[in-house]
């Protein structure tokens, strides 16, 4: 190969991963650089809950909070296990709260009926969810929500999607997000317990 020809492959090769990133850099990246300094915690933002009433999450102070999202076809064994510990927990000040999001699954977006309250309470019920839910939320991209773009941001500035149907976060009583749990496939009851209970003793 020639010098030049040399000089092409490697441009190419140092100029398509930019390319390919752009939109982390671009969208989740800055988007995220400035909710990481817009908010001291989670209190001063807003959620939805399922029948559209606006809350804020000023409500959760000195809680612990393990907050993730949640598709709408769910493993029942998770929601169990989240379920087990939340009670076990709940009089040491634990809190789970799950925002349903249709990102994850291919082909489902923009169902309507997921904005229906009926619906979502047959989601509670039918899946016996123990904890709080709220409302349909989007985590990813220029219009997530902004608690889920400041939670984001508090653990890296690029590439940070949710990629994982139960991503969870742990916040603490002050409510400084304080983990971002590994997104793997191992949801035993353990892993969490062990990561969240630190919080849960501390003041
Ligand atoms: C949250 O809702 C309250 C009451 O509706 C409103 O005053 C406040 O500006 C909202 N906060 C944000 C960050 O949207
Ligand atoms: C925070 O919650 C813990 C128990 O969850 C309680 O013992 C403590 O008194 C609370 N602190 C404040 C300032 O409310
Ligand atoms: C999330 O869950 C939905 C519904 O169970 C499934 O179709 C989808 O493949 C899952 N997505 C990921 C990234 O695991």
């Amino acid at each position: 190969m020639s010098p030049k020809g040399i000089l092409c492959v490697l441009a190419l090769v140092t100029i398509l991963p930019l390319v390919l990133s752009y939109d982390f850099f671009i969208t989740e990246g800055i988007r995220n650089y400035k909710f990481r300094y817009s908010a001291e915690n989670v209190y001063k933002f807003n959620v939805t809950e399922i029948d559209g009433k606006i809350s804020s999450m000023n409500q959760y102070k000195n809680k612990t909070l393990i907050i993730l999202n949640l598709p709408f076809s769910l493993e029942a064994r998770r929601i169990y296990v989240l379920g087990l510990l939340f009670l076990k927990h709940y009089n040491k000040g634990l809190r789970i709260i799950g925002f349903p999001t249709d990102e994850l699954t291919p082909g489902s977006h923009a169902d309507d009926k997921y904005n229906s309250p009926v619906f979502m309470r047959n989601y509670i019920r039918e899946n016996q969810i123990k904890f709080q839910v709220y409302h349909k939320t989007l985590v990813n991209g220029p219009l997530a929500h902004p608690l889920w773009s400041y939670m984001k941001a508090t653990f890296s500035l690029f590439d940070n999607c949710i990629t994982n149907n139960y991503t969870m976060f742990i916040v603490d009583k002050r409510g400084i997000p304080v983990q971002r749990l590994p997104e793997d496939e191992r949801p035993f009851f353990e892993e969490i317990e062990d990561a969240v209970v630190p919080y849960l003793y501390f003041q």
